[in-house]
């Protein structure tokens, strides 16, 4: 007799994208789980009585789409207080650039992380994930970045961590203490990237917080030379790099980070073909954050169809941040990708399942296929497309999140 399932998801439309190209979808589809992973999907018909009988628990559905758990791969949603106040001045005639000079933008992000306890900055956190959960994500990826000294970007980590053990959800946590210039360093940008490389990466990558590292390549962030020490001192401790890059210029971030083997370049408005073809090449995700783009109002596009030519991988995520990206939902970010940088509803699909969990180095998910863990969505809805299509309702159904021993 086979070995039972702890569970058999029945009734299911499947959206698969256990494929290169297509939605995979399976009609009348079963999905069978033990210990956390999937160990059969496939028609409903195919399964033997004795599987059937042997599942110890039975969940049916009435022909609703089953997709993979959805996977958030570039999220700040760590930070202490908000900047709608700011996003309000704006609006009332005030240029960034005041706000930045009256003590405001990013800076005032980190004045109010330093301040912020960790219990503070996880109750905060905590609503900003949940409210990811109900489009179905199982995968968050979170960035430090507001706290650019040792002490607050390790504590930045550390909730990024707990954020995942309390939801029980995974949360993979990315080291961005080179994300601006804290006001400490002021015109000596060289010494902190020292103190970065020194300092709080080794310290943070002792503590165990760090899964990979990650840069803002920008004329207001960080130069390609500074970057390069930032990603040499990640690759001597044996460490993955991703960039946001070419986000607002060409300062040929993306080709920097494919160089060295990145797992992903981030943003791209500005890349050129060159520097797509090098990303190909690399085997580095381009991730699409059309969220940051919408709220600067950016015109500049990402060159979708550069990376369509040459087969890059492309992801699709939240930015979910206090100053460009306060987007709480990968579904409405689905949408957006479709509408300002028209990606299919399947690359979109694609771009917040199996193409995020390249983006993040995961293997093991983003994909329905036996020997995957079972993060599966199953939605009130029968259409893929439906999952860009619609704009702010709750069409989540189910989720099935896999508690691993390893997680
Ligand atoms: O991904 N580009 C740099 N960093 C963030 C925004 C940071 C902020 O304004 O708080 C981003 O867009
Ligand atoms: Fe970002």
């Amino acid at each position: 007799m086979s070995a039972p399932f702890d569970r058999l998801l029945c009734g299911l439309r499947a959206a698969t994208l256990a494929d290169d190209a297509g939605y995979g979808l399976i009609e009348d589809a079963a999905i069978g789980i033990r210990d956390g992973r999937i160990v059969y999907i496939g028609p409903q018909a195919n399964l033997t009585a004795e599987q059937r009988q042997s599942a110890r628990e039975i969940e049916l559905f009435d022909s609703a789409l089953a997709t993979p758990a959805l996977i958030d791969c570039h999220t700040h949603l760590v930070f202490g207080g908000n900047r709608a106040r700011e996003f309000e001045m704006r609006l009332n005639g005030a240029s960034y650039t005041e706000i930045a000079q009256a003590g405001g933008g990013i800076l005032s992000t980190v004045r109010a992380t330093r301040e912020a306890s960790e219990e503070q900055l996880l109750t905060a956190a905590l609503p900003r994930a949940r409210a990811l959960m109900r489009d179905g994500v199982a995968t968050i990826e979170i960035k430090s970045g507001y706290g650019l000294d040792a002490d607050t970007e390790l504590r930045m980590l550390r909730v990024a961590r707990r954020v995942g053990e309390v939801l029980g959800i995974s949360v993979r946590t990315t080291l961005l203490a080179a994300h601006a210039l804290p006001p400490e360093y002021a015109g000596r940008a060289d010494d902190y990237i020292e103190h970065v490389c020194r300092e709080i990466l080794p310290a943070a990558h002792s503590a165990g917080l760090v899964d990979a590292v990650d840069a803002f390549c920008e004329g207001i962030g960080f130069s390609p030379e500074q970057t390069r020490r930032v990603f040499d001192a990640a690759s001597a401790l044996g460490l993955p790099v991703k960039l946001h890059a070419d986000q607002l210029s060409n300062l040929g971030g993306a080709a920097l980070v494919a160089d060295y083997g990145g797992l992903s370049a981030d943003h791209i408005e500005y890349t050129d073909e060159a520097a797509v073809a090098r990303m190909a090449e690399r085997g580095t995700v381009a991730v699409l954050l059309p969220g940051a783009f919408l709220c600067l109002r950016e015109t500049q596009l990402p060159p979708i169809d550069a990376l369509r030519h040459h087969r890059v991988p492309m992801a699709v995520s939240t930015d979910l941040n206090p100053g460009t990206s306060p987007l709480m939902s990968l579904r409405l970010a689905m949408n957006l990708a479709c509408t300002l940088f028209r990606l299919t509803p399947e690359e979109a699909l694609r771009g917040a399942t199996v193409n995020a969990a390249k983006a993040l180095g995961l293997a093991d998910r983003g994909r329905l296929a036996e020997g995957m863990r079972a993060d599966i969505a199953v939605w009130g809805v029968t259409e893929p497309a439906e999952l860009s299509y619609w704009m702010g309702a709750e069409l989540l159904q189910a989720v099935q999140v896999a508690r691993l021993r390893a997680d």
